[in-house]
Formats: structure tokens, C-alpha cells, sequence
């Protein structure tokens, strides 16, 4: 199809990622954190965004919902009840019907080929919402929100000065780590993953975060481990996710099993060697297992304003790709 569509991180240049953070950033200032973005701008006026998903979602949604809101546009919202989508209908079928009446299509899916066979046959832009896969609304959201704990004099122009951070992923290898650490490569931020055995990166989600480095001046490197404090070690920020993403629920005791010793705790982050003023972040939806209270609620957490930092890269992605029509 002619439109272009943001399936994953792996598809933006270091250049656009980092004009869709500046981008986002510009908007949040311009605003206010915090305060609902009443009428940005009118480039949507008139158009309607279809949001498919067929899974749960808070802050997807939300954020979606309140960013095409802002641009002046109308957002339907299409549960996995209300369509359908890949079931009694064929994605081509969907694709083709739902870009015929709207400006774009943001789709949350399980199998990421859906999201994809979406993109392949529409006409309009299609954002992934989250696939088993990928999820790179949050990866902007979640540089972003980098970029403002860590604010570097290194920053000029499209640079957002991130090099030299160091995140450490402790817990599963998900959708949400794909994007991430692609992201962390094309920003020069050094990613250390430690998963249990049998819970690390798969090698065709290694092979794309490696790539990624091709495009980039000084990338930042990958390093996997399945030991939690070799990862943590002088690490800037720890990150986590669920345990048991969305699908995967009838492995839950296996994996709460298999994840024991992965939980965020102060003391793990002493044991590891975490800097001194080592920060949290963590998508949400969160759990206990993953991460204990006194982590999830200090000063160290990152974790509200990296949800509402969801709002603001929602707006950048979507005048990026829906107003700009994908010229960033
Ligand atoms: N982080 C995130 O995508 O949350 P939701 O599943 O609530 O949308
Ligand atoms: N890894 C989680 C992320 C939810 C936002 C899931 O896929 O369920």
C-alpha cells in the first residue's frame, strides 16, 4: 500500500525516533504535564481513527483516544467483540473495508502478522497498537521519558543526548523488550537483558535489535545474560514487565516458577551494583511479582509519568503518521 505504517521501532530512523521524542516533548511542554491537551490542533478535524483491539488495554487506549481528541479528529474505538477482526472475516477483507471510510487504523493484535496483513492492504496509515511482537508507542513513550530523567548536555538538534545510559531488562524477553532494545541501540543506550533459560531473546528479535546498530553512529550495545545482577550492574535505569504477557496465561504457574529471583527489589539493585541514583520503569500494567512496592512507589519510579508520556507520543505518532503522512 502507498501509506506508511509504524509496525515497530526496527522501522523509524535514529533520526525520526528521536524528531517523534522531540516532537512529543514539544507538545507536553507547550501544554503542561498533567493536563489534558483540550483541542491541540484541528489536523484531524473530520477524520476518524478506527482503534481494533483485540486485547485489554488502559493506557493504549486512553492515550489514543485523548491524542486523536487533541488533533481535532474522531476516535472509534472497535472492541474485539464489535468486529471483526481475523475471525469470520479475513484480515484483507477488514483491511481494505476499514481504510476505505477512515484516516487510519491503530490495531492491537496477537499474532503480529495480523498487524502486519492490516498495514499490507490498507490505504491509510496503520500504527501497531501492541502484538505479540512489538509495541512502539511505548518504546517513544519510554525514551521520552529517558530523556527527561536524564537530561545530558550532550543533547543538540535531533540528538536527544541518551548515549552512555545504561537500562538493564530483568524479567521476560517480551513485545515490550523487542521495540525497547531496538530503540536503545538507535539512541547509543547500552541494554543488558537477563532472563531465566528458556526466557531469553529469540534469535530473529536478536538478529533486528543487532541491525538496528547498522544505521547508527555510536550504537548502543546488547549484552544478555540469566543472571539478574550481572544485567543491573551500573546500570542507570531498571525495567521490567509482567511476567505472563497477555495470551500467555495458562503458563502461569510454569513461569511464575521459571521468573523466581527476577523480582525488582532495592535489594537486588544493591547486590547488582545499579548506580547510585538508578531509576524504575515499567509499562503497566504491573504485578507484585515483578516488581516489589517499595520499588514501584519511591522517588526512583518513573512509572506514572512514563503512562502519561503514552498521551504525548500518541500525539507525535499520530501527526507523524497521520497528519504528516509519515514524513517525520
Ligand atoms: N503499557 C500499555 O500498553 O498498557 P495497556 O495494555 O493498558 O494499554
Ligand atoms: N507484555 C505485555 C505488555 C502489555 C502492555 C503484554 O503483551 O501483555
Amino acid at each position: 500500500s502507498q501509506a506508511r505504517h509504524l509496525m515497530s521501532i526496527g522501522d523509524l530512523t535514529p533520526n525520526e525516533l528521536s524528531t517523534l521524542i522531540r516532537n512529543a516533548a514539544s507538545r507536553k511542554h507547550a501544554i503542561g504535564a498533567g493536563r489534558a491537551p483540550a483541542s491541540l490542533t484541528t489536523s484531524l478535524t473530520g477524520k476518524t481513527v478506527a482503534m481494533m483491539f483485540s486485547k485489554r488495554s488502559t493506557r493504549t487506549r486512553v492515550s489514543t483516544e485523548a491524542a486523536v481528541t487533541a488533533l481535532g479528529g474522531h476516535p472509534m474505538f472497535l472492541g474485539k467483540d464489535d468486529i471483526q477482526l481475523g475471525v469470520n472475516e479475513s484480515l484483507y477483507d477488514t483491511s481494505v473495508v476499514i481504510s476505505s471510510m477512515t484516516s487510519c487504523m491503530v490495531a492491537r493484535v496477537g499474532p503480529h502478522s495480523d498487524v502486519a496483513n492490516l498495514a499490507k492492504h490498507s490505504s491509510v496509515p496503520v500504527i501497531n497498537a501492541l502484538s505479540d511482537d512489538f509495541h512502539p508507542l511505548q518504546t517513544i513513550a519510554d525514551l521520552l521519558t529517558m530523556h527527561e530523567a536524564f537530561p545530558s548536555s550532550k543533547a543538540s538538534g535531533p540528538d536527544l543526548g541518551l548515549g552512555g545510559l545504561k537500562v538493564a531488562w530483568v524479567g521476560d524477553s517480551n513485545n515490550v523488550l523487542f521495540d525497547l532494545a531496538t530503540g536503545c541501540v538507535k539512541m547509543g543506550v547500552d541494554i543488558a537483558v537477563a532472563s531465566p533459560e528458556g526466557y531469553g531473546i529469540p534469535e530473529r528479535m536478536r538478529k533486528l535489535i543487532t541491525s538496528a546498530a547498522s544505521d547508527v553512529g555510536s550504537p548502543g550495545k546488547l549484552y544478555e545474560t540469566t543472571i539478574p545482577e550481572d544485567a543491573i550492574k551500573n546500570a542507570d535505569i531498571l525495567v521490567t514487565d509482567t511476567w505472563i504477557s497477555m495470551g500467555q496465561e495458562s503458563e502461569k504457574k510454569k513461569r511464575l516458577d521459571a521468573f523466581a529471583g527476577y523480582q525488582i527489589t532495592n535489594e537486588l539493585a544493591k547486590r547488582g551494583g545499579a548506580k547510585d541514583g538508578w531509576k524504575f520503569m515499567h509499562c503497566l500494567p504491573r504485578h507484585q511479582e515483578e516488581v516489589d512496592d517499595e520499588v514501584f512507589y519511591s522517588p526512583r519510579s518513573l512509572v506514572f509519568p512514563e503512562a502519561e508520556n503514552r498521551l504525548w507520543a500518541a500525539i507525535a505518532a499520530l501527526e507523524g503518521f497521520v497528519v504528516n503522512k509519515g514524513q517525520i
